[in-house]
């Protein structure tokens, strides 16, 4: 598109390994084109106040392997306002800004919407540990979440079977399970709880007290966050199965670390590909990897229509290796 030229960048929402790496490559495939390449500071908040610098060739540098985002990012609910909105695009006229790249969740993604409205060119990429963005098979940094929390389940399965206990682990996911049913097929956990199967506390605890009746050493059960108290939830299985029973949320460790080659891949792709489609004139899109290869869908009906595809079969499978 010819009138652009000053390409700007932002990280949205709770941070997700890969994020730095889809910055860079955003970031060195404008400067290819010839696009001046703006970093904004803690996502929309940083646009809002204007928190914004030019970013260079070596400004990405040795970002590739690191988690985290080194443009910062936070959760900005005030961006809802019509009038905080039309404050930073007043902003980004200012510096000269044409177009936006954003990478966050489904909440970036609405502002995403808002700004392309508002006459932006605006494209999202889904940048979450969650997993549960319409439009794409994997978002940048569930990989890595997914290896580190599987890490993490391998080391309780060791001293649970030492000690002969029961194990309760909280892993993220918002309200999606995909997190949770994959940890449950690589780490073979005795049962995986999430939002979109219903699930019966006395069947599951039945199934466990069977398991441990029949001779197993211990149990893990991998809960998705908000779905129970964990805590509880072993209290009970301790004072039901007499063995000593511990929760364990793994919590923000889950965000952070050094992106998997999975996630820097996916990122450096999917970076590369937004700013073709502002090349060819697109706005208001969402990228996403489906089947392997790159897709682009717009960005409302992301949002509103379509509905992300739960793992079902990844549950069923983890359900029938128990
Ligand atoms: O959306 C990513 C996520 O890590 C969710 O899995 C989790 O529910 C939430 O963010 C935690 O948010 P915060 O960092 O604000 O505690």
């Amino acid at each position: 598109m010819a009138f652009i030229k000053k390409i700007g960048v932002l990280t949205s929402g709770g941070d997700s390994p890969g994020m730095n790496a889809a910055i860079r490559a955003i970031v060195r495939t404008g400067l290819d084109y010839g696009f001046q390449m703006y970093g904004i500071r803690d996502g929309y908040m940083g646009l809002h106040n204007n928190d914004i610098i030019q970013l260079g060739r070596h400004s990405v540098s040795d970002l590739l392997n690191r988690g985290g985002t080194f443009l910062g990012t936070a959760r900005f609910p005030e961006f809802k306002q019509p009038k905080v909105r039309e404050e930073s695009v007043a902003v980004m006229k200012k510096i000269g800004l044409d177009a936006l790249v954003v990478i966050g969740g489904d909440g970036s993604y609405m502002g995403a919407k808002f700004i392309s409205e508002l006459g932006f060119p605006t494209i999202g990429l889904p940048g979450t540990i969650d997993n549960d963005i319409a439009g794409t098979d994997a978002t940048i940094g569930f990989d890595t979440a997914l290896n580190t929390a599987v890490s993490c389940i391998d080391k309780l399965r060791d001293t649970c079977s030492s000690h002969k206990r029961i194990s309760v682990c909280e892993v993220m996911g918002h309200h999606c399970g995909d997190l949770a049913v994959s940890c449950a097929v690589a780490c073979g956990v005795e049962a995986v709880l999430v939002p979109e199967v219903p699930w019966n506390k006395k069947e599951v605890y039945a199934s466990i007290k069977a398991g441990i009746d029949a001779g197993k050493r211990h149990a893990i059960l991998v809960v998705c966050e908000n779905q129970t108290d964990v805590y509880q939830m072993a209290k009970e299985l301790e004072a039901l199965i007499g063995l000593e029973t511990r929760a364990t949320v793994l919590g923000h460790i889950q965000r952070g670390g050094t992106p998997s080659p999975y996630d820097r891949v996916l990122a450096s792709r999917m970076g590369a590909y937004a700013i073709e489609l502002l090349r060819q004139g697109h706005s208001g899109r969402c990228v996403g990897v489906q089947n392997g290869e790159l897709v682009n869908e717009d960005i409302v009906e992301c949002i509103t229509k379509h509905k992300h595809q739960f793992m079902r079969s990844t549950y069923d499978l983890a359900q029938k290796l128990r």
